[in-house]
């Protein structure tokens, strides 16, 4: 995958990039939830915040001008937290949350996620950040496990009608990243 590339999200991309997202929730997400659960949470919650972008916390893998994968991160509250039972996510300047991570179902298992996440936790640790939360859906558990995150505990989110989706608080302290032998990523800007 050395032709992979990752920059900051702009605006033009969020149609491609919201595109992306809702196919990789629909077609892998299938693995733990249902048709009917996705829908929902596409219909009433949707993929991603458009603020990700505008505040230049968004990452994506493109490859020969084609977006693979995207991810980011941010100190706002999440969109699903405002429908999440447990109502623990309290936005805090202290805290990061990694976001929206999705990748294109053909290029599953390729270590595209894992480039992103990797570039995500640069810019945290760039930013000065020491940990790294997230709310896992249930198929994306067993990725963010093999990156370093924990379990902390589940949640639900609701999306009416009765239909509720369970999620996993996750988190990963982040370690300093060593400058002798890690070369700072360089994030192309757009
Ligand atoms: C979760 C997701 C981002 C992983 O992206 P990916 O590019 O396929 O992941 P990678 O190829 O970097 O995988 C790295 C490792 O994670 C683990 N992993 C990834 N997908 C997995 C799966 N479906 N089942 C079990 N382990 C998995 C494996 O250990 C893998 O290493 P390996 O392929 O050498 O065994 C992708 O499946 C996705 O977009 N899912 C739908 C959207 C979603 O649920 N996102 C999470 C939002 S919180």
């Amino acid at each position: 995958m050395s032709q992979v590339e990752i920059r900051l999200a702009m605006g033009a991309d969020l149609p491609a990039l919201r595109d992306l997202q809702e196919r990789s929730l629909r077609v892998l997400g299938r693995q733990r939830y249902t048709a009917t659960q996705l829908e929902a949470f596409i219909t009433r919650i949707g993929t991603m915040d458009d603020y990700l972008v505008s505040d230049r916390t968004y990452l994506l893998a493109e490859m020969a001008g084609e977006i693979l994968g995207c991810g980011g991160w941010t100190t706002r509250l999440p969109s699903y937290a405002r429908h999440a039972q447990d109502k623990v996510h309290v936005p805090e300047s202290s805290r990061a949350t990694v976001r929206s991570v999705f990748v294109e179902p053909l290029a599953a298992r390729r270590g595209i996620g894992r480039r992103i996440m990797a570039a995500v936790e640069d810019a945290l640790r760039r930013e000065g950040f020491q940990t790294a939360e997230l709310g896992a859906t249930e198929n994306g558990c067993a990725f963010y496990r093999s990156v370093g995150y924990q379990a902390v505990g589940p949640f639900q989110v609701e999306l009416g009608k009765g239909i509720t989706m369970p999620f996993t608080r996750m988190r990963k302290v982040l370690v300093p990243a060593n400058s002798d032998d890690r070369p700072s990523p360089s994030l192309k800007s757009a």
